[in-house]
């Protein structure tokens, strides 16, 4: 079985943290959300895996390289425009070969991996086996409609008026029929070779498609309280590890992870929370729920669950919570004091508040 990681698109749906990077390097617990798949597909026993790229192909490959981190062999495959998702199969079939693949969207992230998904898989080897899972907004998505049997009946893309709030999980698995699908449909309105078309074909030609529903599912749709709850729940697994320095005068209480070269200064830090490498932490709380990306400086500051991104600096601000500091951002104080923050700030912003 092989594995075919998308990771093309073009970063035309603007996000607070996405506009200046690929979004499948949007950080999760100080980690880029495609490396999570890399694992589950790495989990699951999958080596061959061809990783589907497009205009941010360099800042993709400098990430992933040759995927031997992961204890995969990655192929880059050039998607010379984001023509849809069942577009990057067409373009992937010489790699693909016969085999059964996973498809997995590299902006998706699946708590628990994929492993049982695929052994099932293997077992019946249906046509197609996609995942669903209950969303508030099944606007924004695939949605599927099932029969009393929890047969697939009908899939529609983004539609104005779903029929259930199944929305389609970025992951599928497929036998070769999935290439006569693709090649059988025709470009949706948005003008994108649809992979819910292609499914929706198996389905009308009789094939065997299946689902199964889970839960623990995110994706960055800009939305800043799921992002922060991802955040959390990764870090209630991580490993505790001190591989920075931590002076006499401070106090690491829980699973924290402190990353090479961090320092932390006459400071107390509650887990669950990371220290990215390098990152500088003086006289200062950070509380739990919290990830500090590499290159920061947080200095006679109070943060808890909040998300810090790369090299940004956050100095002298009583307390900040529930809040996502984009990369290189500054937080300084201004002259009055509230008595809390809530931040969402795009990268390189620079903004001076009370504090
Ligand atoms: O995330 C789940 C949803 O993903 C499903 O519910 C939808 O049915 C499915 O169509 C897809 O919808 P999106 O509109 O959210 O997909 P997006 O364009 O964001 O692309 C998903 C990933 O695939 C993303 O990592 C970029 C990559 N991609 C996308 C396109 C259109 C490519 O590599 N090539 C492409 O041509």
């Amino acid at each position: 079985m092989k594995a075919l990681v998308l990771s093309g698109g073009e970063g035309s749906r603007l996000r607070p943290i996405t506009h200046t990077s690929a979004k499948q390097l949007v950080p999760v617990a100080n980690k880029p959300v495609l490396f999570y798949g890399l694992e589950a597909i790495a989990e699951a026993g999958i080596t061959d895996v061809g990783v589907v790229v497009g205009d941010s192909e360099a800042e993709i490959r400098a990430a992933v390289g040759d995927g031997s981190r992961f204890g995969i062999s990655v192929t880059y495959l050039r998607q010379d425009a984001p023509l849809g998702l069942a577009h990057a199969v067409l373009i992937a079939r010489d790699f693909l070969g016969d085999d059964d693949f996973v498809m997995y969207l590299g902006d998706n992230f699946i708590v628990g991996g994929i492993t049982d998904l695929v052994h099932a898989f293997h077992s019946h080897r249906p046509a197609a086996h996609i995942l669903l899972t209950k969303v508030s907004d099944p606007t924004a998505f695939g949605v599927a409609e099932l029969d009393v049997n929890q047969h697939v009946v009908r899939l529609e893309e983004k539609p104005q008026i779903p029929t259930s709030d199944l929305a389609l999980v970025g992951v599928y698995m497929f036998t070769t029929a999935i290439h006569e699908a693709v090649r059988a449909i025709e470009p949706s309105q948005r003008g994108e070779l649809e992979i819910t078309h292609a499914i929706q074909w198996l389905v009308d030609q009789g094939r065997d498609v299946r689902a199964t529903t889970i839960s623990g599912y995110w994706k960055d749709t800009g939305n800043v309280v799921d992002m922060l709850e991802v955040n959390r729940s990764v870090l209630e697994t991580i490993e505790p590890a001190c591989l920075g320095e931590v002076d006499a005068d401070s106090d690491i209480v829980g699973r924290v992870r402190i990353d090479e070269g961090a320092r932390v200064i006459g400071s107390r830090v509650v887990g669950p929370a990371v220290i990215g490498a390098g990152t500088v932490v003086s006289r200062a709380y950070i509380g739990p729920f919290t990830s500090i990306s590499e290159g920061c400086r947080i200095q006679e500051t109070e943060i808890e669950y909040s998300i810090v991104l790369r090299d940004a600096s956050v100095v002298g601000v009583r307390r900040v919570a529930a809040s996502l500091i984009g990369r290189n951002v500054e937080v300084t104080p201004a002259p009055r004091v509230p008595f809390e923050h809530r931040l969402v700030l795009g990268d390189h912003s620079k903004v001076q508040i009370c504090s």
